[in-house]
């Protein structure tokens, strides 16, 4: 199968693009390497590009002419997107419109979408369906929702289909040690608690506890990423196989808290460090736990690394190896 990938050299993108191409497919990933990285995308064809440059847009999905879109491709801190919406605005919903036009030129039927729990807001209830409503407390999460609302827009008018996944926690490397996490800066929980057991920082600040969670810290789904990469390529089977669009919530359906993880880390590493309590950071919900009923039901996801442990430890892997 032709696949084309935007953000492929990203985190998540990269991990499904390695399982895409061990599995035979023809994979182009479109990146303009702003945050992703050369060495990721494996032996995947790359066209260095913006997603705002619609005349090269044009041209790649006319020559390479994909049976599916998968759109990784996007600016994903929550805490810029506050400060600087226009960017997010402009890189997540304007950009993503513009390559929906460029599929729709290219007659591409298939489209798998990365959403996100930030769409959710804050919600009311947990484990969070994918039923409840669509409240976004940040302009990260409206960049990514107007994005799921085009979706549904043009499935509704036109021979088209999409599937939308909305990640929960990304976390973990693949096994292999040869791909990981790697944000510059690091914004994310278990990368940055690495940053303090390598000595890198001095110590890991927990921001908040005093949240009605029952050790006072934010509780969090974390899926692996090899996980989250499984339920891109069973979406695509889905869609091939006539599924009718939708939007699945990919987490385990328990989450862990923040002191949690860090626990976990010191275990997994062997390591001491310094854990230092902070004020909260705004915006941040108690607690984000996915239902993911529907993901196992109607895609058949049976999630391989259920396990905070064993996540951990592949992230570890990554980090006492990284090539990027
Ligand atoms: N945290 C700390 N200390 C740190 C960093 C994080 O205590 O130094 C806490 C956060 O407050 C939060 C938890 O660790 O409670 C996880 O934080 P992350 O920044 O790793 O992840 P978020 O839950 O904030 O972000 C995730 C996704 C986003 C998505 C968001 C939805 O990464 O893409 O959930 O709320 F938008």
């Amino acid at each position: 199968m032709k696949v084309l990938v935007t953000g492929g050299a990203g985190y998540i993108g990269s991990h499904v693009v390695r399982q895409l191409t061990a599995r035979g497919d023809d994979v182009l990933v479109l990146d303009n390497l702003s945050n992703g990285h050369r060495e990721a995308v494996g032996i995947a064809g790359l066209e260095v590009m913006n997603l705002a440059d619609s005349v090269a847009l044009n041209r790649i999905l006319g020559e390479f002419r994909p049976d599916a879109v998968m759109h990784f491709a996007a600016f994903i801190e929550v805490g810029e997107s506050v400060q600087n919406p226009l960017k997010y605005y402009q890189n997540n919903t304007a950009n993503g419109f513009a390559l929906l036009a460029a599929c729709a030129d290219a007659g591409v039927k298939n489209f798998i979408f990365s959403s996100t729990a930030a769409v959710y807001g804050s919600p009311e209830n947990t484990p969070i369906p994918e039923t409840a409503s669509l409240n976004p407390i940040n302009p990260y999460g409206f960049s990514k929702l107007f994005v799921e609302q085009a979706l549904g827009d043009l499935s509704a008018s036109d021979d088209f289909r999409f599937v939308a996944l909305r990640y929960f926690n990304a976390a973990g490397a693949d096994p292999s040690g040869e791909i990981g996490e790697s944000h510059d800066p690091e914004s994310h929980l278990i990368p940055l608690i690495f940053k303090a057991a390598t000595g890198e920082r001095e110590n890991i600040s927990i921001f908040g506890s005093d949240y009605p969670t029952p050790d006072g810290t934010c509780i969090r789904d974390y899926v692996h990423v090899n996980d989250l990469a499984d339920a891109h390529l069973l979406a695509l089977s889905y869609l091939q196989n006539g599924g009718e669009s939708a939007a699945f919530n990919c987490g385990y359906g328990h989450g862990y808290s923040v002191k949690e993880v860090v626990d976990t880390v010191k275990r997994a590493t062997g390591r001491e460090f310094e854990v230092v309590d902070a004020p909260r950071r705004a915006g941040d919900p108690p607690i984000l736990v996915a239902d993911s009923r529907r993901l196992k039901e109607a895609l058949n996801w049976t999630p391989r690394f259920d396990s905070l442990d064993i996540t951990v430890r592949t992230a570890w892997n990554w980090e006492l190896n990284r090539r990027y």
